[in-house]
């Protein structure tokens, strides 16, 4: 009975190399920022949000895991963070949250990236807007990071993460998932490829890179979704009950 419930919530890569171990897909946490951070400079070398440095994106990933207009989910494996991906349920009210409530957190960490770099300070000018940017309506989320560690690249866990973040926004009405991806990053725009229904909603320029902004439909891509294992930290905005509680 005990390993059935496991093999509920883990997942063994297609990977030679990993082919024996286990990965479980849970909520990310407060306390999994500093691992989530680490990720995503990893992943993301050179963009806007990891030249404003660690500390910035600990207090970002620390905020996804506890306000109800985001949420995070990570692959761990033996406990340690391997994958994750970040989540704003609502831009527009996730990133106004988070000025107001981070603001004194990262304002030494931003003013240090801007000493370090001063030519990220238009960028910084118009990441302050993301929300306008993505200008995603209420049940549309906007995916912040999806990433693997390079160690385990190509093993399949990229696409499992998309079936467990599907499997969750699909839990709290959210129709679509949308991602702003520069044109040039292929691994990400082959990987979302394989989805059903995908579409480039606008390309523009951002911070300086030609970027392509997709909209993906959360019901047409439920095949193989899951819910991830255990309890967010901050439950996220579920869009399926108005404030009257009434299913909508
Ligand atoms: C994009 C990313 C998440 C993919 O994760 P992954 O676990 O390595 O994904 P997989 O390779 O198992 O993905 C499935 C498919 O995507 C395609 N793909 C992914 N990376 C590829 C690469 N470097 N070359 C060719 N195809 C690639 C393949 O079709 C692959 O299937 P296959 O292995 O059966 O051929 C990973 O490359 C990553 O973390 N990149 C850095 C972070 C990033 O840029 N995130 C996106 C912006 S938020």
């Amino acid at each position: 009975m005990c390993c059935v419930l496991r093999m509920e919530y883990v997942y063994a890569t297609r990977n030679t190399q990993h082919a024996i171990t286990m990965f479980e897909f849970r909520y990310l946490q407060p306390y999994d920022a500093e691992a989530a951070a680490d990720i995503h400079i990893e992943g993301q070398p050179g963009t806007v949000l990891t030249l404003l440095g660690h500390r910035f994106l600990v207090e970002l990933y620390r905020a996804v895991a506890g306000s109800e207009w985001g949420a995070g989910i990570g692959v761990f494996e033996d406990g340690t963070l391997v994958a994750q991906t970040a989540m704003a349920v609502s831009s527009k009210k996730f990133f106004t949250e988070f000025k107001r409530k981070y603001l004194w957190r990262i304002a030494i960490p931003v003013a240090w990236a801007i000493v370090c770099r001063p030519q990220i300070i238009s960028h910084i000018i118009k990441g302050w807007s993301y929300a306008d940017q993505t200008s995603s309506p209420e049940r549309e989320g906007d995916v912040i990071f999806l990433g693997v560690k390079k160690s385990h690249l190509r093993s399949g866990l990229g696409p499992e993460l998309v079936n467990y973040m599907f499997g969750w926004a699909d839990s709290i009405g959210l129709v679509s998932a949308n991602l702003m991806i520069e044109k040039r990053n292929r691994p990400i725009r082959w990987m979302i490829g394989r989805l059903n229904d995908l579409r480039i909603a606008h390309e523009f320029e951002a911070y300086g890179r030609q970027m392509l902004f997709y909209k993906v439909p959360i019901h047409a891509n439920l095949q193989e979704a899951k819910l991830p294992h255990g309890e967010p930290f901050c439950p996220a905005h579920n869009y399926h009950l108005s404030q009257s509680g009434k299913m909508v």
